[in-house]
């Protein structure tokens, strides 16, 4: 079939669904958790801020804002603060700050990125071709991250590469760790680094788990879920999700 046909083919079957978008198309399931006014307003926010940082289009991420929001959420009711390595401008964390008006929650709101981009001798050849398409992205924009976070006093920025920036920071117990550098090497680092600081029952969010093209960092996270004997929930979204048990 020429591909122009398959285009059209493609094109038809997306009018079919009733959601597409981020790689996810669905038929006959509820929009409601994508479409609750809160989220859908804290979402936009988040849209909004990033919008300067994507030349003028953030990709449509709802479901993955949603599962991280929900993750979150279910975070608030345990010991410890919360964590994202890798922010960018911050369009899931930001998402769940004004879903949770974060500024009134009685905890920690860390993020750790270089917010210039990758660190490029961790890269694999994989991870490397990947970055080498996006270019221009990740970079110079530590400004923007910090204009985007100001409203919210318990929110640190932490500039600088992980997993060597996390030392000296006085990070206690974690209920929420959001894992999203898309390279497998310095996410290892940080969870070995983590782990035991997440309290029972706490989330990890992994941003890239699932997605083709991210293997390196799905063996490696499956390794480390192996050692620890914990299952990793796969997602349509392309996140994975541990919980980790209880002590
Ligand atoms: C895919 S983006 C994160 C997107 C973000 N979670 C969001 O909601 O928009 C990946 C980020 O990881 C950062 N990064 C990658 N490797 C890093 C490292 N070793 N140390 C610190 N930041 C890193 C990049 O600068 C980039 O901003």
């Amino acid at each position: 079939m020429g591909f122009l046909k398959l285009f059209r083919k493609d094109r038809q079957r997306r009018r079919r669904l009733d959601y597409y978008a981020d790689g996810l198309g669905l038929r006959g399931k509820s929009l409601a958790a994508i479409e609750e006014p809160g989220f859908r307003k804290a979402f936009d926010t988040a849209v909004e801020l990033n919008r300067e940082g994507w030349g003028g289009k953030v990709p449509d991420i709802r479901w993955r804002a949603h599962t991280a929001v929900w993750a979150a959420r279910h975070g608030l009711a345990l010991e410890g603060d919360f964590v994202e390595c890798g922010v960018y401008l911050g369009l899931l964390s930001l998402t769940i700050a004004h879903s949770l008006d974060f500024a009134r929650v009685p905890k920690r709101f860390w993020l750790f990125d270089t917010w210039d981009g990758l660190a490029e001798g961790a890269l694999t050849d994989q991870e490397k071709q990947r970055s080498d398409q996006a270019g221009w992205i990740y970079r110079g924009v530590y400004e923007l991250a910090a204009r985007n976070f100001a409203p919210f006093p318990n929110v640190t920025l932490v500039r600088g590469t992980l997993p060597q920036s996390l030392e000296g920071q006085p990070i206690g117990k974690i209920a929420y760790l959001s894992m999203d550098l898309n390279s497998a090497a310095p996410e290892e680092a940080v969870i070995r680094t983590l782990w035991d600081r997440i309290t029972p029952g706490g989330v990890v969010l992994l941003d890239d788990y699932g997605w083709t093209g991210f293997d390196d960092q799905r063996r490696m996270w499956d390794g480390f879920a192996a050692g620890r004997g914990v299952p990793i929930l796969s997602l349509p979204t392309g996140q994975g999700l541990i919980l980790k048990p209880p002590a």
